[in-house]
């Protein structure tokens, strides 16, 4: 059985102090869960928040990663600087595709030295308003994980499906509409030659305690990528503990 996963995605948010309190409340209201939680704060609180959540279950993501070791990369974060601190790290958020230029070669390094180095990636797909108004959703889908995952990975990674015009939006996709995608991304998982029957497949997009259960109960979705939800403790917890009634 695959273990559920909630994954909360700080994107740039959060001062010293903020970020302090929010891993303090989610230690406290989140650390025995049977759940696979999952912080991804802003680099420059890494190191505290994993200090804070010390002698938990709780993992730790960074929200990107360069694909080289070390060298004149001024700027950047190395695979094996993550795995020092981190078991996670997310590649290919549509953020970083959209605004930073992350282009279909860039996701596909990263996935594989994030993996190289021990990390589990956290692969984000999904298309956008126009790619879904002209029907292309399942070719975007697909198209961007054959590009990330050109050779199977040679160790566990999860896929997050974040449908673009969902992000940040406060209405999710439908939880059916959702589900359809996952059952896909599993498919072309298994024609990649990827572990697909334990390989964790989220849903992220405007995710929040109202409507989480109807995606976490969908046979083929196995939690969540969080955005704004995940800055709040409380709400935070919320969603673990919806993962973990609908799913143990
Ligand atoms: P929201 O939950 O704020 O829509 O963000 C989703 C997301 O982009 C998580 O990576």
């Amino acid at each position: 059985m695959r273990r559920p996963l909630v994954a909360g995605n700080w994107k740039m948010n959060t001062s010293y102090a903020e970020a302090q309190a929010l891993a303090q409340g989610i230690r406290e209201r989140a650390s025995a869960s049977p759940v696979e939680v999952v912080l991804c704060p802003p680099f420059v609180w890494l190191d505290l928040v994993r200090r804070i959540l010390a002698d938990t279950d709780i993992a730790l993501g960074a929200q990107d990663v360069f694909w080289e070791d070390h060298g004149p990369y001024t700027g950047e974060v190395s695979p094996a600087q993550v795995r020092e601190l981190c078991k996670y790290v997310i590649v290919g958020h549509s953020e970083r595709r959209t605004l930073f230029n992350d282009t279909y070669e860039a996701v596909r390094k990263k996935c594989s030295a994030a993996i190289a180095a021990g990390l589990v990636p956290i692969l984000a797909v999904g298309e956008d308003a126009a790619e879904r108004e002209s029907g292309r959703t399942e070719e975007v889908v697909c198209a961007e994980l054959a590009a990330a995952l050109p050779e199977p990975p040679s160790g566990p990674i999860v896929v997050a499906y974040e449908p673009i015009w969902a992000i940040g939006r406060g209405y999710p996709a439908d939880p059916e509409e959702a589900q359809r995608i996952a059952r896909l991304i599993r498919s072309q998982l298994a024609q990649l030659g990827c572990d697909d029957e334990n390989t964790p497949i989220l849903y992220g997009g405007s995710v929040s305690a109202a409507t989480f259960e109807g995606f976490v109960s969908q046979p083929d979705i196995d939690g969540a990528l969080v955005g704004s939800a995940s800055l709040d403790a409380e709400q935070f917890a919320l969603l673990v503990e919806i993962a973990s009634r609908t799913q143990f």
